[in-house]
């Protein structure tokens, strides 16, 4: 099965150079020099519920006009389980390659689990130095017979708590915009979830490669776990594009990373930005990190909410059926913001 190794395959193989095949032209290459550190605080969520509501609500609609990413702690989630599910993925990508390949497209016993490696191998000019295991959730009972054993439990527990944190995040930030949804229209623009475990092995050649290339996220919101490794860089939005920095978001023990996705960006006419991001690699240590993306389901139309659009006198962005931006979104290799342009 193509790419059933994965790049953990192949630096198990022994190889000490990177191969021609994941050398990023110069322009994607990252330099450690030409970024900082993002000093945001983490925003407190248990303080959602209390006398601080308002605050805490300013912090996060603040932090999704501006960066599009930030990082949140008492969210809800068991320090414990945030631990055993960086165990599950270092457990799950250490086992033999055949135990891994069963899951790849075509063999997998469920089309809705997939192991992979890159973003889009066939579409890509260098690959990106990932491995990943993908899966969509569709009930319970799939899950526990379809997710791999290493990580079903925790991944399931992980996704089910994170959804409830994202939806209390996905309230407070359309309540900002003036509309009125309820209870299952909230829900509705995050009826559809995926959790993912990345592995991103220790690379020979950090400087010439990437772990993920530049892009946004497709969905609502992207809730991440990562280690302590580091190495996740979000692109500041600047008048001046020859002033554009990188800003690192640095693991802090016990928080979740967030970020705002295309989604989002396209339902506020813009307003809550989708932040490009990259990932770089690094010589030391294997990285992991967990994702959990959620958006609406696929049949799903989306586009500027009217209050909005009669607020800002314009629509930004057309209305779009979800299936044909996911589509257009995973035919392509990462390319910046350039996903946003199938919604213009
Ligand atoms: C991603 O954005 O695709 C991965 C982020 C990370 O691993 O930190
Ligand atoms: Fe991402």
């Amino acid at each position: 099965v193509r790419d059933g190794n994965g790049v953990k395959g192949l630096i198990d193989s022994g190889v000490s150079e990177v191969p021609e095949r994941y050398i990023q032209p110069l322009q994607e290459r990252m330099n450690k020099k030409d970024s900082r550190t993002c000093d945001a605080p983490p925003i407190d969520l248990s303080k959602l519920n209390g006398s601080e509501h308002e605050k805490v609500v300013g912090e996060i609609v603040g932090a999704a006009e501006t960066l599009g990413f930030f990082q949140v702690v008492n969210h809800g989630l068991p320090l414990e389980l945030l631990e055993s599910l960086k165990d599950a993925a270092h457990t799950f990508f250490s086992l033999p390659p055949e135990n891994k390949a069963v899951y790849c497209t075509g063999v997998s016993p469920c089309p809705r689990v997939k192991y992979g490696t890159s973003f889009v191998p066939e579409k890509e000019r260098a690959l990106e130095w990932k491995d990943y295991i993908s899966m969509v959730y569709s009930s319970d009972e799939e899950a526990l017979q379809y997710w791999p054993h290493q990580c079903k439990e925790v991944a399931l527990e992980y996704l089910k708590l994170s959804t409830k944190m994202v939806k209390d995040i996905v309230e407070a930030l359309i309540g900002k915009l003036g509309v009125a949804l309820d209870d299952s229209k909230i829900e509705g623009l995050i009826g559809m979830k995926m959790v993912n475990m990345n592995y991103y092995p220790a690379c020979p050649n950090p400087e010439l490669t990437v772990g993920v290339g530049r892009h946004s996220d497709m969905g609502a919101i992207t809730v991440l776990l990562q280690d302590g490794i580091g190495g996740l860089y979000v692109k500041e939005e600047v008048n001046d594009p020859a002033n554009v920095e990188w800003l690192e978001i640095p693991p802090i023990p016990g928080a979740l990373v967030i970020n705002i996705g295309d989604t989002l960006q396209i339902l506020s006419n813009g307003k809550y930005k989708s932040a490009e991001h990259r990932v770089r690699t690094t010589s030391r240590q294997s990285r992991v990190s967990v994702p959990v993306f959620t958006m609406p389901i696929a049949t799903e139309r989306i586009g500027p909410f009217p209050e909005v659009v009669k607020k800002d006198g314009l629509a930004r962005y057309r209305e779009v059926v979800l299936q044909d931006y996911m589509n257009n979104f995973f035919g392509n290799a990462h390319a910046g913001k350039k996903s946003l342009d199938f919604a213009r």
